[in-house]
């Protein structure tokens, strides 16, 4: 089995992809770690809490960053995941706590302890993982593998969620997700290119509900209102996965097409957020591409099969 720290911002899709992971006799989640972003740090931690009580996950959970980096705190998006984060199900208050570590400390001690063990999965804004970092840079020595939803590679027509060019969890907290994007270790980025591909249609939120029990039913529970958002917005019928999309890659990277090279996130300006990819192999002169280490990004899933992966999961 391969043990992940789960670091998230629940969130709906947040919170499918948690499921996904705990019922996945593959991943043993050995932690989860908040941070803002689709609501606040006080309610996602909440919304963590609740659903590890309500469905049996002993993974202790340490709440992260309260804010970027560098940039403001903007107001958390409603509109998308509700007020409560969870699609306005309003969770009950849960009887568990979290832990006194934080997050970026308790994935150092963690990695420090499992080296080469340990999983990092991170599904929300990228800045416990850069706070870690800068506690203890060694950890791109010890971790097993970085995965990341965010960003878009621009192969396709999906480039950006918060604006044309950003997508959601590297536009909340640009500066850390560069310093992440740029360590040394071996990371794969998980962006629009892939997840927005991955759409869960209402037959099969259906079949789920009817048949995989009290998450089956939680999930449907969740999701109706970010259905509705994608519905009423992008006009698509079912919603994209995003998040799970990570945890599958774990589980089955060889659903995805990869590509590998340099990644670098814009700080400033009209593209703040982007990510840029520069393949492999492509020598640049001193300056702000050179020796930045190569990663992967995905260019392509089967997303029929990923999707197929989760219902067979749940
Ligand atoms: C990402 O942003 C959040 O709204 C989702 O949970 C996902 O992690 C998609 O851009
Ligand atoms: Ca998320």
């Amino acid at each position: 089995t391969t043990k992940i720290i789960f670091d998230t911002d629940p969130g709906i899709d947040d919170a499918m992809a948690l499921l996904f992971a705990h019922y996945s006799p593959e991943i043993d989640v050995v932690g989860i770690t908040t941070v803002l972003g689709n609501a606040s740090l006080d309610t996602v931690t909440r919304n963590a809490l609740h659903i590890c009580e309500r469905f049996d996950i002993s993974a202790p959970v340490h709440k992260g960053a309260a804010a970027p980096l560098l940039i403001a705190a903007d107001e958390p998006p409603a509109f998308v995941h509700g007020d409560d984060g969870l699609g306005n199900i309003n969770p009950d208050t849960p009887s568990v706590q979290h832990e006194s570590a934080s997050a970026a400390q308790f994935i150092v001690d963690k990695v420090v302890q499992h080296p080469h063990e340990i999983t990092l999965v991170a599904v929300g804004r990228l800045t416990n993982l850069a706070l870690a970092l800068r506690l203890n840079p060694e950890i791109t020595q010890l971790v097993k593998e970085v995965v990341i939803m965010g960003g878009a590679l621009g192969t396709n027509e999906h480039t950006g969620n918060v604006t044309p060019v950003a997508e959601a969890n590297i536009y909340g907290d640009p500066h850390a997700a560069d310093i992440v994007l740029t360590a040394n270790w071996p990371l794969t980025l998980v962006g629009l290119d892939v997840t927005m591909t991955c759409v869960m249609q209402q037959a099969q939120m259906r079949h789920l509900r009817d048949s995989a029990g009290a998450a089956g039913q939680f999930i449907w529970d969740i999701s109706r209102h970010y259905e509705d958002y994608y519905h009423r917005t992008r006009g698509v019928k079912g919603f994209p996965v995003h998040d799970s999309c990570a945890v599958a890659y774990v589980l089955a990277p060889e659903l995805f097409q990869v590509r590998s090279g340099a990644i670098r996130v814009v700080t400033e300006g009209i593209s703040i957020g982007q990510t840029i990819m520069v393949p492999g192999g492509r020598l640049f002169p001193p300056g702000d591409w050179h020796n930045v280490p190569e990663s992967q990004g995905c260019v392509g899933v089967n997303a029929d099969a990923l999707l197929q992966l989760y219902e067979s999961v749940l």
